[in-house]
């Protein structure tokens, strides 16, 4: 139930899973933000964690260079009345930040008792405090700035159950990224100074193996 659920969410997945096996190993159903709080048994050998969330990973990634390209540099390229701003639930004529639109999305996922797993975007120098990286995460955040090409894996224990976490690299890609990043009024004292490449922050997936 949970799974059909899941594969529903994006085409691509629905043609992934098709094309291997609908059946999915280790996901489970939970509600909460991390760890999902009710895991159901594992069902039949699949898709493996890294599989699914290389796979999901690849459907936000999607999204989210949509929603950069298409919706809010349209919008400048066409002077249009309606900009993004950090604010747009206090001011008018203005539209979520891509950073804000990924976290709703986490947050509604989240909230989401039939997804079976979480995301976020974290950083060691996070703008928004909800967005702090730690433990397990802190430690993929500095494998992948070492190791620009690869993502990290890691199967880790919280609160007694087993989970899959990944960490994926989210990059300085544009000048726009590095210019409000080094510049903005929530940075702390340790704030590095972000140039092109850089590795900004990470996408992390969990996924629970109990
Ligand atoms: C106009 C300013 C602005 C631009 C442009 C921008 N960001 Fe952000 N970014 C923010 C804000 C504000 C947050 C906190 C959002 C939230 O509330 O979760 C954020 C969050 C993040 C986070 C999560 C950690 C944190 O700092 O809270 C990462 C990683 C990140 N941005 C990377 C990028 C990358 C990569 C780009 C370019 C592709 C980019 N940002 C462009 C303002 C910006």
């Amino acid at each position: 139930m949970c799974v059909t659920t899941l594969f529903h969410r994006s085409g691509s997945v629905i043609a992934f899973a098709l094309g291997t096996t609908l059946a999915i190993s280790t996901i489970g159903c939970g509600g909460a933000s991390t760890p999902p709080a009710e895991a159901s048994p594992p069902v039949a050998a699949g898709i493996s964690p890294q599989k699914f969330s290389d796979a999901v990973h690849a459907v936000m990634m999607a999204d989210r260079t949509v929603y950069a390209k298409h919706v809010v540099t349209r919008l400048k390229k066409q002077n249009a009345p309606v900009k993004p701003s950090e604010y747009w639930q206090d001011e008018d004529h203005t539209i979520p930040l891509p950073a804000q639109m990924f976290r709703l999305g986490a947050e509604l996922v989240s909230d989401n008792p039939a997804a079976g797993f979480t995301y976020a975007l974290k950083s060691q120098w996070p703008l928004n405090p909800q967005n702090q990286a730690e433990g397990t995460e802190i430690e993929g955040l500095k494998f992948i700035a070492e190791n620009p090409t690869e993502n990290f894996y890691k199967e880790e224990l919280i609160g007694g159950s087993k989970y899959f976490t990944a960490v994926y690299a989210d990059k300085a890609v544009a000048a726009a990224c590095w210019e409000c990043h080094n510049e903005h009024a929530s940075k702390r004292a340790d704030y590095p100074t972000f140039k092109e490449g850089d590795v900004m922050g990470g996408v992390v997936i969990r996924i629970p193996l109990d």
